[in-house]
């Protein structure tokens, strides 16, 4: 056994690191808590929540009137969602449940921005009930539906036009959001009649903004510019036309995280695929990118007035938690396969708590958390405890996307734990009970190593809780 002096690159100082072998989470042994709470376990950090959310407002250099609205569909426990709220940042919704949440982690209302493409009337009438800071309008259609259930609470709904703007990314096609091809907004030949219908009818509806989400895990800063300068000429446009002026624009979420930070497979995963999950851009880069941008055009068009009062929202998602999360999973099976040559691990946790897995196959370093320090050299088939061959850590389609094999300390053992990085973003708002698999346990780790439960695990019962 070799253990190695240094960290390893996936460790992150006072975060993520090895001590007398084992990962520790914020100075908590990550086996002391497989051994306290079981697995598989979501281990939520509130200080790498805190650095995260601190890294984003940087991009507050570049246009001092950021709001910041945590994507809740990233993840939308309480206990994070209090942490983010705590932060000082709001929140974006996607449907009635998700803004229940948000009022339920004690958000005020006119912190809440609510996204969505078939939302219900019922939906709209809690949102304009509550009095929330925007309703994000998806089609003409929608804006007669809000004006209408506006009209018969006798309330008037703040609404903004969630446009499409022709904008691709380099990340999965599902992850684009802003190409007319995806299912996302309006298109620009329609947005600007249904401003002006919106403007005509003032009584029920309050025009604040215009909003493009180009699509998650965006590498790259120029469709963020191409995005923003599409609002501000719709922006530039109405004021023109009318004198009113847009109180903000919704430039998003899809600011990356770096999911490749320890590169020892990088080379196994095709090239497109490691730009996309290797990306390094920040909200800082990407807003200084943006606001030159659009900077240019308004200079020429004497309207620097109206970008400086503007306030450009943001919805980061992933950005802010998906490395303050690791799943710790149990081994629970091995063997070999003589005719292959191959050892397998079988843990128990799969794509049931990482949808991404299958939908994407996402890569997410995988650390044997009970011999951390030890060089992670032998290849492993690691795969999940799903009755579906699709579950597995490794590349079965041969898209590239992740690699052939698993590389952890040789001899893995039945009963060692082994840490899923980088997993708080699409995880446990995604996750199912397929095979009767209870959901885990979530514990959030404070400052100092205080322990929380924030999501007891489910039993057997819950399985049958609404079934007659
Ligand atoms: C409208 C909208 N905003 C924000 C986000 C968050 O994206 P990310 O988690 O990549 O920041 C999403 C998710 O794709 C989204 O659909």
């Amino acid at each position: 056994m070799t253990v190695a002096n240094t960290q390893p690159a996936w460790a992150i100082p006072g975060y993520l690191e090895v001590k007398n072998n084992h990962l520790h989470i914020n100075g908590v042994d990550a086996i002391k808590l497989a051994e306290e709470f079981d697995t598989p376990l979501f281990v939520v950090s509130a200080p790498r929540i805190r650095h995260n959310i601190a890294r984003l407002l940087e991009a507050k250099t570049h246009h001092p009137k950021l709001k910041l609205c945590f994507a809740s569909k990233a993840n939308n426990l309480l206990g994070v969602l209090r942490v983010v709220r705590e932060a000082g940042i709001d929140v974006e919704v996607n449907s009635g449940g998700e803004l229940f949440k948000a009022l339920r982690a004690g958000f005020r209302p006119d912190q809440i921005e609510m996204n969505g493409i078939s939302k219900t009337e019922q939906e709209i009438a809690e949102a304009i009930e509550a009095g929330i800071y925007t309703i994000n309008l998806d089609s003409p259609f929608e804006l007669e539906l809000v004006e209408r259930v506006a009209a018969k609470l006798n309330k008037r709904a703040n609404v903004t036009v969630r446009l499409v703007a022709g904008v691709g990314t380099r990340s999965h096609a599902g992850l684009q959001t802003a190409l007319y091809t995806s299912k996302f907004g309006v298109s620009p030949s329609q947005a600007r009649e249904m401003m002006l219908r919106a403007l005509a009818k003032s009584d029920s509806i309050n025009l604040v903004g215009l909003h493009i989400h180009v699509g998650s895990q965006t590498p790259d800063p120029e469709p963020y510019a191409a995005a923003f300068a599409a609002m501000w000429e719709h922006l530039l446009w109405l004021h023109r036309e009318t004198g009113h002026k847009l109180q903000h624009i919704n430039i998003g979420g899809g600011i990356p995280v770096n999911y490749l930070r320890d590169e020892a497979h990088a080379d196994e995963i095709s090239e497109g695929e490691r730009a996309m999950l290797g990306a390094n851009l920040t909200a800082a880069e990407m807003m200084a990118n943006a606001i030159d941008v659009v900077r240019a055009s308004a200079r020429e068009a004497g309207a620097e007035h109206l970008l400086d009062e503007l306030e450009i929202v943001m919805e980061p998602g992933r950005a802010v938690i998906a490395d303050a999360v690791t799943i710790l999973t149990t081994v629970r099976n091995v063997k070999t396969r003589p005719e292959t040559g191959e050892a397998w691990a079988l843990t128990d946790a799969g794509y049931n708590l990482m949808l991404s897995m299958v939908l994407y196959h996402w890569y997410y370093h995988a650390v044997n958390a009970s011999r951390a320090g030890e060089a992670h050299s032998e290849r492993y088939r690691m795969a999940g405890p799903l009755c579906d061959g699709g579950d597995v850590y490794f590349d079965l389609h041969g898209d590239g996307h992740l690699p052939d094999c698993r590389l952890l300390p040789a001899n893995v053992q039945v009963g060692e734990v082994i840490a899923m990085l980088n997993t708080g973003a699409y995880t446990a708002s995604q996750m199912t009970a397929y095979n009767g698999r209870v959901f885990p346990a979530a514990v959030l780790i404070e400052e100092g190593g205080n322990v929380e439960v924030i999501r007891r695990r489910d039993n057997y019962e819950d399985l049958i809780l609404n079934e007659l």
